[in-house]
């Protein structure tokens, strides 16, 4: 069950029913989604979004490809399913390792509609035990925290909440354990440019619980961390490397940096599918590009006489340039510790922990 008063993810008669995170936080507009290339779209253009959430995602949307077919299935086009649907973000593990399962899953089976019941299965599966792992990952986090202490001051990036995980969340999984445990906690969301996942996402999933959250932008971390108490910077992650290397939402590896600085402690939350120990270190995670107008313009919905639309505005000179690397890569060497579902531990443990 969500930490949301409604699912980001559901399946309804067999129909993915995904809450569009784009329209956030002024509409809930949910999306009935029937195929996998419209699961495909919601994955790419960010209806959806979050390693984990992605990842569930995924796999019912190959569901709905294999629903949508009868008779016999040829190896070759459940791996040409496979792909399609792991082309859609390229840089969160999650997704690799759910399709990987996936296509194991159906090795001894070769009709639509029986590979159809073992995804569906599958996916429903992954929701609960990423929802059980996000749980059990909060409640390691906690014994992070001095228990002799009240309140928490903690730095959050982007968004690692309900909306991310098939509810709880990581590093806000954290947070809300924190506050199960009694605590008080005041979160500092960055606001997280350029899609504002911080603002828009992690401040509504706070405000929907009533945890008292600031939005900052990105650049005053570093402000903040020198004129007040900061406990913690707690963040998620989209794929580590055997040597703690992580790849997470661009901005990380500044906040890391100024943490560093500050000597306030740097924690990454992440479950054991976020680590992708083929890789030695984070120099061949793929790093997403995405448009350049997601930077040098915005979007904001707009309601008039009760009806919401999106007015672009532009936030540069027409035809100026704009990078725009979706995600950057933390040096382990910054990392005080992960928080996982199995423990916390510091980076050189990870061979040790994963048992490989
Ligand atoms: O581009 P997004 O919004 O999918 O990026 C999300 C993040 O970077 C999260 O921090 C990460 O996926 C972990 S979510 C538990």
């Amino acid at each position: 069950m969500s930490s949301l008063s409604f699912s980001p993810i559901s399946w309804e008669n067999g129909t993915l029913v995904l809450l569009d995170q784009r329209l956030l936080p002024l509409k809930k507009t949910f999306l009935q989604i029937t195929t996998m290339e419209g699961t495909i779209s919601a994955i790419r253009d960010m209806a959806v979004r979050g390693a984990p959430a992605i990842a569930i995602t995924g796999i019912f949307g190959i569901a709905l490809f294999a629903k949508g077919r009868s008779g016999s299935a040829s190896s070759g086009e459940i791996e040409s399913v496979l792909h399609s649907m792991k082309q859609s973000r390229p840089t969160a593990v999650n997704l690799t390792y759910a399709l990987a399962q996936a296509g194991e899953k159906v090795q001894e089976v070769n009709n639509w509609h029986d590979i159809f019941l073992v995804w569906e299965s599958f996916a429903k599966e992954l929701m609960l035990n990423d929802l059980r792992d996000n749980e059990a990952l909060g409640r390691h986090g906690v014994d992070l925290f001095d228990p002799n202490e009240e309140t928490f001051h903690i730095i959050t990036h982007c968004n690692t909440g309900a909306l991310a995980t098939a509810g709880h969340g990581t590093a806000l999984g954290v947070i809300r354990s924190l506050r199960d445990a009694g605590k008080k906690v005041i979160v500092y969301a960055d606001e997280t440019r350029p899609f504002l996942q911080g603002s828009r996402l992690t401040a509504f999933e706070m405000m929907e619980e009533g945890i008292e959250c600031y939005i900052i932008t990105d650049g005053m971390s570093g402000w903040l961390m020198g004129s007040r108490k900061i406990d913690a910077v707690l963040v998620g992650c989209d794929r580590v490397a055997r040597n703690g290397d992580t790849a997470n939402k661009i901005g990380t590896y500044n906040l890391a940096i100024v943490a560093e600085a500050h000597n306030v402690p740097f924690y990454v939350c992440a479950t054991k599918d976020s680590f992708d120990l083929k890789l030695e270190t984070g120099a061949s995670i793929p790093i997403e590009m995405r448009k350049e107008e997601e930077v040098t313009r915005y979007d904001f919905i707009k309601d008039v006489s009760g009806n919401i639309f999106i007015q672009p505005g532009m936030t540069s000179p027409v035809g100026a340039r704009a990078l725009n690397p979706s995600f950057d890569v933390t040096p382990a060497k910054y990392i005080r510790s992960f928080i996982t579902e199995f423990g916390c531990f510091p980076p050189f443990e990870i061979p040790n922990r994963l048992k490989v």
